[in-house]
Formats: structure tokens, sequence, C-alpha cells
């Protein structure tokens, strides 16, 4: 039959394509691959692979999970045979608890414990490293995108998110002026990050506010709900109407800078400011609902490798109870204020206009806003909402991967 001469013909042809592979056991426990073209081969820890056998009593494919029984995994189980298939490109193992595995050779070249291979996939696949700003740089790294293109093209969109990871604030114009801009934003990339104070939110001044942004007052410089355990990560604010009066205007720095200069500036303070717990309160009521949160963190919070996590920072909501010794009240108030100076020096004003989207990250940036005139013939309308960076960065992840395909 024709497909079968052809299947054989290709079958006999094949081999001359196929990469040359060596595999060995070295220090006893590890496996080494090498490719013949490659000069530099890659180890792989034994128990790694064992771990992550890819057969199908130890991996479940369609969910992509490992099923391996851990209540009898033996963490000093060993290779005592491997090889290599070369037509299958896979290298197969023989493991001293009589299990046989298979691992494609692309699979474990993209697993590699090089460092610099580590490096790449976190900066490429977990997250966009970040560059920090100086307010004086704004107009260089702020970029803006086009609401129907974010819409329609997933490359626009991608675009979009990367700006918002890498700088933490992007703009989109173009918007249509209706108040479900927001909304059809959040579920491009997934769903809306509800709070206390709904889905979607109007910022307008109102009488018997019961948030303080809802005044036409100056809101100075703060991050949305430092209030919250799980802060809500990323602020969408679609300007519909723009005060013609005088102010009104977004202050924006970026808090991780800000951070920067402090701990090279003022380290004392720094320190103290990553190191003294602050309470940060909301309390009121939301469609007859009461509510009083309270989280308790840093201004300034580090991770394990002394990264920023996030910033906090609101006058408003910085609770009247400071359950802080005695003795570091007047240090920290000392520390806080250079902060807050520092922030201000580093900020950046500018105004939206209608159809314009201000999209940025609550965890890194402050944000606040001048105080304007509020009057019937000269009023001010933004709708907000809020996406978190687990389905940001999640999103991201599968528009590169379709992308890369
Ligand atoms: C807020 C806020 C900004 C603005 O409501 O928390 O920061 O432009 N608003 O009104
Ligand atoms: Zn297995
Ligand atoms: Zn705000």
């Amino acid at each position: 039959m024709w497909v079968q001469r052809l299947g054989r013909s290709l079958v006999g042809y094949a081999p001359r394509f196929f990469r040359p592979i060596s595999t060995r056991i070295v220090g006893k426990t590890n496996i080494e691959v090498q490719e013949q073209t490659d000069s530099q081969p890659l180890i792989f820890p034994g128990v790694w692979l064992r771990d992550n056998c890819l057969c199908e009593d130890c991996f479940h494919v369609s969910s992509q999970s490992r099923k391996l029984d851990w209540d009898k995994f033996d963490t000093r189980v060993h290779p005592l045979k491997v090889r290599t298939d070369e037509k299958a490109q896979e290298a197969i193992v023989n493991w001293s608890d009589r299990h046989e595995s298979r691992f494609p050779i692309k699979w474990l070249k993209e697993r590699s414990f090089r460092e610099e291979h580590q490096e790449e996939y976190l900066a490429d696949l977990y997250r966009p490293p970040t560059r920090l700003w100086a307010g004086s740089q704004f107009k260089t790294i702020s970029q803006h995108f086009d609401y129907g293109q974010v819409m329609d093209d997933d490359q626009v969109l991608e675009q979009w998110l990367q700006a918002l990871a890498v700088y933490g604030v992007a703009l989109i114009r173009g918007a249509p002026q209706d108040e479900g801009v927001v909304r059809r934003l959040a579920e491009r990339v997934g769903f809306i990050r509800r709070t206390t104070y709904g889905e979607e939110f109007v910022v307008q001044a109102k009488p018997g506010a019961q948030n303080f942004a809802y005044l036409s007052l100056p809101l100075p410089l703060h991050t949305d709900l430092p209030y919250y355990e799980y802060k809500p990560s990323v602020n969408i604010l679609h300007c519909l109407v723009q005060t013609e009066s005088p102010g009104g205007s977004n202050l924006l720095v970026d808090a991780f800078y800000v951070a920067d200069r402090l701990r090279r500036e003022h380290t004392e303070d720094y320190e103290r400011l990553c190191r003294i717990v602050v309470d940060w309160n909301d309390i009121g009521s939301e469609d007859g609902r009461e509510f009083h949160n309270i989280w308790r963190a840093p201004v300034i919070c580090l991770d394990a490798q002394g990264q920023y996590t996030r910033v906090n920072h609101s006058v408003p909501q910085r609770d009247s109870h400071f359950n802080v010794p005695f003795e570091e009240v007047q240090p920290w108030y000392e520390s806080y204020a250079k902060f807050v100076q520092l922030s201000r020096s580093e900020a950046y004003a500018f105004k939206t206009r209608p159809g314009e989207v201000l999209t940025f990250n609550n965890i890194r940036l402050l944000h606040g806003r001048t105080g304007y005139d509020d009057t019937e013939q000269n009023s001010r309308y933004i709708v907000g909402a809020y996406l978190d960076w687990d389905i940001i960065y999640s999103r991201l992840r599968v528009l590169k991967k379709r992308r890369n395909q």
C-alpha cells in the first residue's frame, strides 16, 4: 500500500536526522545527558528524575499532574542503567525500585538545572523582571495601547500585560464612554477581583462619602486596600468624564524605586519600614453591610530573597491602633515621613482624558489625585475595577506559549 511504503521509506531515511545523544550515570545517583552537537552536558539528579517519571503510573497526562505515590517514595532511589532511544529522542532509565522511566530529551532540556537556563525560564515564563523608574522617567516608560486592539488582538493584549508587569503602569486609549469598559477589559484577561466596594466602583464626589476617595479633596499618594491580606493587584481606572477645573490629575510613583532610594540614602529608615508592622484598617458599611477590615504588615514588604513583594501606604486607612513597642513609635514616624517625602518627590502628575483607561500595579505603585472643584457644570466620573496578578500572569503565560507554538 502506498501509505505503508511511504511510512517505511521515511523510517529508512529517518536515522540521518536523529541527533546522537549519549547518556550515563554519574556520581552513582545522577544522570548526564549530552547531545553530541551540544558541548556542555546536562546533569539531572536521579531523585528528581524518579519523582518526575512520566509513565502513566506516575503522571496523569490530561491534568498534567504527578500521581506518583509519595507515601512510598524512596528518596535514596538510584539509577541502575541508562540508555538512549535515538529514534524517539528519549533517555530510558532503569531504577533501583525496578521501575523504568522514559524522558524526552526536549523535556529534559527545558528543565535543565544550569543556572542560566533557570534564570531564562523564570524571566520568560514565571514573571518578567521588573524595571524600576524615577518620576522623571515616566514619559519614557509609560506605554499606550489602543482599546480596540487590546480587545481584538492577542498580541496587543500580551503587550499591555507585559508592560504592566515590567513597569507597573500602562495606559489604554480610545475606549468607548460607557460603564462596561472596565469589566470588558478585566474579562479579556480573566475576571474582576471583587472587594468590599463591589466589582466595579464609581469614583466621583458623593455627599456622605463612605470612602475618603469619594470626595473632591486632594487624595494623597496611597495604595488601595492595604487593609487586605490579599490586596487587589492591579487598578483599572476608566475616565468617563474629566473635570475642566484645575486639578483632578492622577499622581503615580514607583514605590519600589523609592524603596531602593531609601535603602541607599537612608538605610536605617529603610530597615525600620521593612521591619515594623503597621495596622491598616477600613471600617464602614456598603450596601447596608457593615465591614471592619484589618491587615497588619510593614510599609515595605520583602520575600525570603529580600525582593520587594508589596508596599503599603495610605494615610486615611492607617489605623490609630499601633501595636508596636512604645520606643519604636517616634523613630518609625521619622522613617515614614522620609518615605512619604521621597515618594512625593518621585511622583509624576498627568490628567487622564475621557476614553482613557489608567492601569497600574497596586502592589508596587502609589497613586493619588489632586483636588478639584466639583459643581453641577463641572464633574468628574471614573469607573474602576481590580484584577489580580495570579490571573494576569496566567493569561500572559498562556499568550506567550500560544505565540511560541
Ligand atoms: C481611589 C483613587 C483616583 C482618582 O479611588 O482610590 O485613587 O483618579 N482614585 O480619583
Ligand atoms: Zn513511572
Ligand atoms: Zn486609590
